[in-house]
């Protein structure tokens, strides 16, 4: 019998927690560390193991990292890497830059580790629902060896090329969240300042050539204003950033994600931080002179 594949996971933040729970729910072997400890804590009731050091997981075959920014990658992966055992593989799914992935894939690769970029679609309730999209770059090869586990996660992840093409394409979807989750708020309050209710129109979109499993899983918030945290302000202003700075690095105007990411930056700005980043509806009810209350109608989220 083979031995089986021992995997490290690095983080158990909002996202780092559900994916690694459905491997381990999965029965894969896997040792979690994650900064604040007790968060990862209850992931040994699906059999997760916990790591008190993050070295720790250096002896592990393959290793994946789901933290917040490329500094938060880089000083992981670092101490990771500070002893002498090394894992084979590196997956890192983090949302980070084109030139930070690549400054990683040069750091493993000076140590003989394969790495796949493979960022992800979907929030935490995403991967409950089992919905968890990977997009994923790098050596053909370690696409084929992470994809059973990346299955074990999500049943989709797309391979597109060599290198660090994952994260563009993962800069791309972001930014596209961003622009949609404005217009979103914005005609959703054009139609309520009008007289329609808020769940009579979005049922309407939803059901129209413009509705999305974006739109669907947005509506409750946008109906009852739940806005608990999914996906903070902060992180997509950082993904709004990132997608200016490869606009400007390929001379590409993006003129809807400039305005977007000033909103964005307004609602921070104003200490909009803690709560999800559907509260740009919030935002867009004040600066129409409209006050938002909770519908308290019964709307689908379309996850299950
Ligand atoms: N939320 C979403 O819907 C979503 C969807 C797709 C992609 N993403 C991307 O996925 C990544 C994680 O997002 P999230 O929503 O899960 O964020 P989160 O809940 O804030 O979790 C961040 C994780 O990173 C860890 N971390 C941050 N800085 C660190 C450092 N310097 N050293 C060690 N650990 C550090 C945190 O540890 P502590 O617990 O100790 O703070 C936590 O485990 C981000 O890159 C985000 O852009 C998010």
């Amino acid at each position: 019998m083979p031995t089986p594949t021992s995997i490290g996971w690095i983080g158990a933040g909002r996202m780092g927690y559900e994916m690694a729970a459905r491997l381990a729910k999965g029965g894969a072997d896997v040792l979690v560390w994650n900064r604040t400890r007790a968060k990862a804590e209850p992931l040994a009731q699906h059999g997760g193991k916990i790591a008190d050091k993050l070295a720790e997981l250096a002896a592990r075959d393959i290793v994946f990292c789901m933290v917040a920014t490329w500094n938060d990658v880089r000083q992981v992966m670092g101490e990771l890497l500070s002893g002498k055992a090394q894992p084979r593989l590196v997956i890192e799914c983090s949302s980070i830059s084109l030139e930070g992935s690549a400054e990683l894939r040069e750091m493993l690769a000076k140590r003989g580790i394969d790495y796949l970029a493979a960022p992800v679609s979907g929030n935490a309730k995403v991967i409950k629902a089992g919905k968890l999209s990977f997009v994923c770059s790098g050596p053909k090869a370690s696409f084929e060896a992470a994809l059973p586990y990346l299955k074990m996660i999500g049943p989709a992840a797309s391979y597109v090329g060599d290198g660090e093409l994952a994260r563009i394409v993962k800069i791309c979807h972001n930014v596209f969240l961003g622009v949609v989750t404005q217009s979103l708020a914005e005609v959703t309050v054009l139609a309520q300042k009008a007289g329609v209710p808020r769940h009579a129109f979005l049922e309407f979109l939803n059901q129209s050539v413009m509705g999305s499993v974006f739109t669907r899983y947005k509506t409750p918030a946008f109906v009852n204003l739940d806005f608990k945290v999914t996906f903070t302000p902060e992180l997509l202003r950082k993904d709004m950033d990132l997608g200016l700075d490869a606009g400007r690095r390929f001379e590409v105007p993006m003129p809807l994600a400039s305005a977007t990411r000033d909103l964005i930056q307004s609602m921070i700005g104003r200490g909009m931080r803690e709560e999800d980043f559907a509260t740009l509806l919030a935002q867009q009810a004040e600066a129409s002179g409209i006050e938002l209350k909770p519908e308290n109608v019964e709307v689908k989220d379309g996850l299950s």
